[in-house]
């Protein structure tokens, strides 16, 4: 049977041969001279001295230590995942990667429930594919039923969870529906960058049963990493299949691909969850002294490292925080967010500043 990959791809990615960089062409040898780089390392400085002194060479087209121990760290919890895993440069590449793959420009579209993440609309129109936008409901939960009818029509639907900028997650049982629902019309991504923050289950477990599901993680958030920009997309072969013919020949810097497996070592791993769990209680903290400001009218309930407030009404409080040094995000450009500012959980520090300040509000 075919998969739904396989009916989605576009002819022109069908075609495509893979560019043959030297690295994926491989070998054994030793003298390598096929790629134009330089046979011997430059000396410059530190630079050379790290664990890894071969920068001169290009690096793995997939670093596949890095990605094993990611997907180690998402299989616990879960047991072992049928899925194949590719490291990208950050979340963001995997959706511009996802939409080149199965979109055709002028013809295709995708779903996005707004408010969300900015790149996957943007994504599209970078690329001519149209975005279907289905907007959360009231609670910030998916409206399914609309979703449903747009199926038929759209060849990725994107979905945040936990979701940037609302900060909350996605009924499990919607997510369900939806992937029973798009089984032969449409891939499912969900995009967890904010995972590790969120006391709700991960879609991961679902992986196995759905093979249109599609995960994409990121080292930005909880992991401190977002300068390395190291990010993974976990999906079935039948995806990747096509996902491996676009990505770049040589995806990840070879320091980037270093330090993502430090983070990703025991040690690494205990140090994110010790680190997370801070930052969730200063969130937790910092949510209970906001309730006691008269100037706030909602704060909604957040599961990532981010925390939505609507203001009362015609309060300019990301402007006067602005001209205090604290730069928050506005959320204002989004229909339903009006008067709302989103804040980023900082050091505890950070966040007494950003009270005492919010205090002051006049
Ligand atoms: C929901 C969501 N996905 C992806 C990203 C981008 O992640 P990365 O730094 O891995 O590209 C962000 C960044 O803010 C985000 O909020």
């Amino acid at each position: 049977m075919k998969s739904l990959a396989s009916t989605l791809v576009p002819s022109a990615v069908e075609k495509l041969v893979p560019y043959q960089s030297a690295r994926r062409l491989g070998g054994s040898g030793h003298i390598w001279l096929n790629a134009n780089e330089l046979e011997t390392c430059a000396q410059y400085g530190d630079l050379s001295k790290g664990s890894n002194d071969h920068y001169n060479r290009y690096p793995d087209f997939l670093p596949q230590d890095t990605a094993q121990a990611y997907l180690a760290y998402c299989e616990q919890g879960v047991g072992k995942l049928n899925s194949e895993i590719v490291t990208v440069r950050g979340a963001d590449e995997a959706i511009d990667l996802l939409i080149r793959t199965f979109c055709t420009p002028g013809n295709d579209q995708i779903i996005i429930c707004p408010p969300t993440y900015g790149m996957y609309e943007f994504c599209a129109d970078s690329f001519a594919v149209t975005t279907n936008k289905i907007p959360l409901l009231d609670n910030f939960q998916l409206n399914v039923e609309e979703i449903k009818t747009q199926l038929p029509t759209s060849s990725l639907l994107f979905l945040c969870s936990p979701n940037n900028p609302t900060g909350n997650s996605i009924n499990q049982a919607d997510i369900i529906e939806l992937l029973e629902a798009s089984k032969t019309s449409t891939l499912v991504v969900i995009d967890e960058a904010y995972i590790e923050f969120s006391a709700h289950q991960s879609a991961l477990h679902l992986m196995n049963k759905y093979p249109h599901l599609i995960v994409i993680r990121t080292l930005s958030k909880a992991f401190g990493l977002a300068a390395i920009r190291c990010g993974f997309l976990l999906a079935d072969s039948s995806v990747m299949a096509y996902v491996n013919r676009l990505i770049p020949p040589y995806p990840i810097a070879d320091p980037t691909a270093e330090i993502a497996l430090k983070a990703l070592s025991d040690s690494g791993l205990q140090a994110m969850s010790k680190q997370t769990a801070e930052l969730v209680e200063v969130r937790d903290w910092f949510k209970s002294e906001l309730q006691q400001l008269n100037i706030v009218e909602t704060i909604y309930s957040s599961q990532t490292n981010f925390i939505l407030i609507k203001f009362n009404q015609g309060l300019n409080v990301f402007d006067y925080l602005v001209k205090q040094g604290i730069i928050a995000r506005n959320q204002a450009h989004e229909a339903a967010l009006s008067d709302c500012v989103r804040i980023t959980i900082g050091s505890k520090q950070s966040m007494l500043e950003t009270l005492n300040t919010l205090k002051h509000f006049q």
